[in-house]
């Protein structure tokens, strides 16, 4: 399974790994297309009318369906296809263009000149937001604890496959987000649970991806590292030379993009874990799963947005015959540190086991 990857990733490393300065990305042009998997809409429903009152309206509450995480799961696989590689491309023109403008600086003509200042704030507008630097020691101590939950859960996982009467020896795989730091890759390495090896994560900036990978001084190997949005890197490859992590059986996932959209969260989740082959498969999942995701914005509707993110996801546990628990709740159950709060330094933070529902 790793060998096809790893043949897909080699004819796309040389683009991946080009000494090209750092390209921006259109991501956010791209996330906005990708951005099917919002909730069934809100309905609301009329109460009776009583003499002299305005009508009532009560809101029903947002669940998404399965067949409607299916079909848009469909939809967003279609826009995810080779995007990444497309959107390298992309970059990878206009760093030649600015490239060549800035060599010809001394006689670029105006229209030119207002190209290169176009271009350049292109590139700079998508650079890396993520900075550890500016963490306050709460919001360092608050992500410190969950990536120890990531690790502990992880642990809790590889456990569960004997409890689950799972032969497999295969160690386990985790996907996770990370920053240029490498924060969660070192907590899940320190440990000694897991090997570089078995760490894979996608970044959707390419010198983050570079800082993460051995190459680049992180802890990472060059293949488990990709440079696309999470949902693209878990999407199955229609092309030969874009590579995928979509056959990699993950244990864990830990979604910490710290942005504040809900379909964004589920768009990652449906990538990873709904099963939506027709006629489906057995529903003979054996193997716990766990997920974590983050939600920046701190409290403002963090409880409807957490409520739809995991209602979703309690529809794609279904899919694999499975069902959700709140790790949270328990922290102690999972060996994870009893006082581990969910919201910290404006970002929410919670994690959610998929079980076998036998
Ligand atoms: C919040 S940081 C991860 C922090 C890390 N887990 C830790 O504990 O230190 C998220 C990183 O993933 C990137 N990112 C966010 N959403 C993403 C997505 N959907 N796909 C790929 N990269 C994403 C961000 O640019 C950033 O580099």
């Amino acid at each position: 399974m790793r060998r096809s990857v790893r043949r897909a990733f080699r004819s796309f490393l040389p683009l991946l790994i080009s000494s090209r300065p750092t390209p921006s990305s259109s991501f956010q042009t791209t996330f906005t297309r990708l951005s099917l998997l919002r909730p069934s809409s809100s309905t609301s429903t009329f109460q009776p009318l009583a003499a002299g009152r305005e009508p009532r309206t009560k809101s029903t509450s947002t669940t998404t369906t399965e067949e409607q995480l299916i079909s848009k799961e469909e939809q967003a696989r279609i826009l995810r296809t080779g995007q990444a590689k497309h959107r390298f491309e992309k970059a990878v023109r206009r760093e030649d263009r600015i490239t060549h403008l800035e060599g010809a600086l001394a006689t670029l003509s105006n229209a030119e000149q207002s190209e290169l200042e176009g271009l350049r704030q292109v590139r700079d507008t998508f650079e890396e937001q993520y900075n550890p630097e500016s963490f306050s020691e709460d919001h360092v101590e608050f992500k410190k604890l969950h990536n120890q939950a990531f690790v502990a859960l992880t642990q809790y996982c590889q456990d569960q496959r004997q409890v689950n009467d799972d032969t497999t020896t295969e160690p386990v795989n985790v996907f996770f987000l990370d920053g240029p730091d490498g924060c969660t890759a070192s907590a899940l390495i320190d440990s000694g649970l897991l090997n570089p090896s078995q760490c894979y994560v996608a970044n959707r900036h390419l010198s983050t991806c570079q800082a993460l990978r051995t190459s680049g001084g992180g802890l990472l190997p060059e293949e488990n590292v990709l440079y696309a949005t999470a949902a693209e890197a878990l999407t199955p490859s229609e092309e030969d030379d874009s590579p995928s992590f979509s056959d990699i059986p993950f244990s864990a996932y830990y979604f910490d993009g710290c942005g504040g959209f809900v379909p964004h969260i589920i768009d990652m989740m449906t990538s990873a874990l709904l099963l939506r082959d027709d006629p489906k498969p057995p529903l003979a999942a054996t193997t716990t799963i766990a997920v974590g995701f983050s939600l920046m914005g701190g409290n403002k509707n963090v409880i409807e947005k957490e409520l739809e993110a995991c209602r979703a996801l309690a529809v794609i546990a279904r899919t694999r015959g499975m069902r959700t628990l709140h790790v949270l709740d328990d922290p102690e159950k999972y060996g994870i540190p009893p006082d581990i709060p969910k919201t910290g330094g404006g970002t929410f933070t919670t994690w959610i086991l998929l079980e076998p529902d036998n």
